[in-house]
């Protein structure tokens, strides 16, 4: 699996989750900017990997600053923190960013995995658009892209219907739609029943392995910032929507998900839409490119097995 991330909390979360799931095999990470820039996006995933201390080496591969074509809006600092993670201060790794840009290293790691590298998008989707119009045959390498992104029948959470990964950058994001590749699309539908509380947090921080303890205390630390945007914004009780985490576990636990096939185009023209992923759901649909789209989930499940890798 490859992990492209805008590492912010959630992000940070998932990317602990594949690390410790003994089942993936993380080839690596690239960073795009979204909730933070992309500098300290490659920052805070150099930390968190440090942070897990997999047993195997974790290369973090820098990426897209800026979307393709539009011009760059803010960062999410309400969201994240001004650090991304909350602001809780990781330890600073010692291992560096590789020279190799992520576009090249996603179409390495794909001719070199033919038809077996996953690739989990936690933001914008600017770096895969980078690596399938520079290589279009990536999307028949892929095995799947997993999108953290998208909203079909619920509103969006930047504007009345668009998500922010896709409304971060849309002509990526049409271009990895209408690119062939084999997508799961787990977006707001499925990401806003998922949601950790505090209680969760708390048992995390008693029942963790002793290696885990560092981790449970920086999901405790850095959640809290989350919990806090969350309440205000959503009046959610202390608790907040895990969109990252959930992405990667459907990856390797389908079953938390119900998906169902539906055509979906990115809309780029519009200006109160642009970033709206639109569904045809017509009887005999025709426009947007066929997406296997999470419909529903079983939430309770997704977050203890997210918990449980932990454990
Ligand atoms: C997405 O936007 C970012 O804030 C999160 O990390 C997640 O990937 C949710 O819309
Ligand atoms: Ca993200």
């Amino acid at each position: 699996m490859i992990i492209d991330a805008d590492t912010g909390i959630d992000d940070a979360m998932a990317i602990l989750y594949a690390l410790k799931h003994p089942g993936i095999r993380a080839e690596g990470i690239t960073t795009v900017f979204g909730n933070i820039p992309v500098e300290r996006a490659t920052d805070n995933s150099l930390r968190i990997v440090r942070l897990a201390n997999a047993p195997y080496e974790v290369p973090v591969h820098p990426g897209a600053s800026a979307p393709l074509v539009r011009e760059p809006t803010g960062f999410a600092a309400e969201v994240h923190g001004t650090n991304g993670i909350g602001d809780v201060e990781l330890p600073a790794s010692e291992a560096k960013a590789q020279a190799e840009p992520a576009a090249d290293f996603l179409i390495r790691k794909a001719n070199e995995l033919e038809g077996r590298l996953t690739l989990c998008a936690l933001g914008r989707l600017t770096n895969v658009a980078d690596a399938l119009v520079r290589d279009p045959s990536l999307a028949g390498k892929l095995e799947r892209i997993y999108v953290m992104g998208g909203a079909v029948r619920v509103p969006g959470n930047v504007t009345p219907v668009a998500e922010a990964n896709i409304w971060g950058d849309p002509e990526a994001a049409d271009i990895v739609f209408r690119s062939g590749a084999p997508i799961t699309m787990v977006g707001l539908d499925v990401t806003m029943k998922t949601l950790l509380r505090q209680t969760d947090l708390d048992l995390l921080l008693r029942l963790c392995k002793p290696e885990n303890r560092d981790i449970a205390r920086f999901l405790n630390d850095s959640m809290r910032f989350y919990f806090d945007f969350y309440r205000e914004s959503n009046s959610f009780f202390a608790c907040a929507p895990l969109h990252d985490p959930l992405t990667v576990l459907a990856a390797v636990e389908p079953g938390v998900l119900r998906t169902e096939e539906m055509r979906i185009a990115v809309e780029c023209e519009s200006r109160l839409c642009a970033g709206m992923t639109v569904a045809d759901l017509r009887r005999r649909p025709q426009a947007g490119s066929p997406v296997q789209v999470a419909a529903d989930v079983d939430a309770e499940l997704a977050v203890a097995k997210l918990l449980n890798v932990f454990l």
